[in-house]
């Protein structure tokens, strides 16, 4: 289980002191949102930026490029120290290539899927990459609510895993927070970006913890029907 504050919802004005505290809270990775203001609506960090703040941090950086032309940043942002890249598979035929460069970078590939779009275009890729990321929201902005009608999305890309015996992390993005981290690991994920809920606690390290806890709770329910389905 992956627990990744994200840090769109950390204190900018305070962004090397709030990385640190990531650091010291005993969470797995830092999700790092990259936006454009054209794939969406708004715009956050550039690569560097992340070159700032990775001397602060240890954690495995997981950029997401929420970008309609990720082509120009891959570089920049495996220089700047980035140890995942994500890019959306909504930008169709020219994903192939991107996975192969973002592998050749020396990153871990990640592919994205907004709520919109159907599981099925992911399907191509499974083979292709190290995580996929589901967004759990309409991407662009933190603090939104959970979209439950994406838990079946969870559970369609769980069960390509398990029938293919592949081994891509299923991270979810948006709106989760104690409620539904414990449901979407129900659903079959095992990485939780979280922002607001984790970065709105002045205790981030019990934040996280509690998160763990309850992720792990939700993985072992989806353990018991297994075994209960196989006996
Ligand atoms: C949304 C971003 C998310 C966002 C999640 O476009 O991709 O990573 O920071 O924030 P919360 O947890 O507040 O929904
Ligand atoms: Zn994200």
């Amino acid at each position: 289980m992956i627990i990744a504050p994200s840090l769109l919802a950390a204190d900018i004005g305070k962004l090397a002191a709030e990385v640190k505290r990531v650091n010291r809270s005993g969470a797995d990775w830092l999700h790092l949102d990259v936006m454009d203001g054209h794939f969406v609506p708004n715009l956050s960090l550039g690569p560097d930026v992340v070159r700032a703040l990775r001397p602060l941090c240890k954690l495995f950086f997981d950029v997401h490029l929420m970008c309609s032309k990720p082509e120009v940043l891959l570089e920049p942002f495996a220089r700047a120290g980035a140890d995942q890249i994500t890019v959306h598979v909504e930008l169709g035929s020219r994903v192939t290539p991107l996975l192969w460069k973002i592998r050749s970078l020396g990153c871990k590939v990640g592919l994205a899927i907004n709520p919109p779009t159907t599981a099925s275009h992911l399907e191509p890729f499974l083979r292709q990459v190290d995580l996929l990321l589901l967004m759990t929201v309409n991407p662009g902005f933190g603090g939104q609510s959970f979209i439950h009608e994406m838990l079946t999305k969870i559970q369609q890309v769980r069960a390509w895993r398990d029938a293919k015996r592949l081994s891509y992390r299923i991270e979810v993005d948006g709106g989760v927070n104690f409620e539904t981290a414990a449901d979407c690991a129900h659903a079959g994920a095992d990485t939780f970006v979280s922002g607001t809920a984790l970065f709105g606690r002045r205790n981030l390290a019990a934040a996280v913890q509690r998160m763990r806890r309850l992720v792990t709770a939700g993985a072992a329910r989806v353990a018991a029907r297994r075994a209960h389905v196989a006996r």
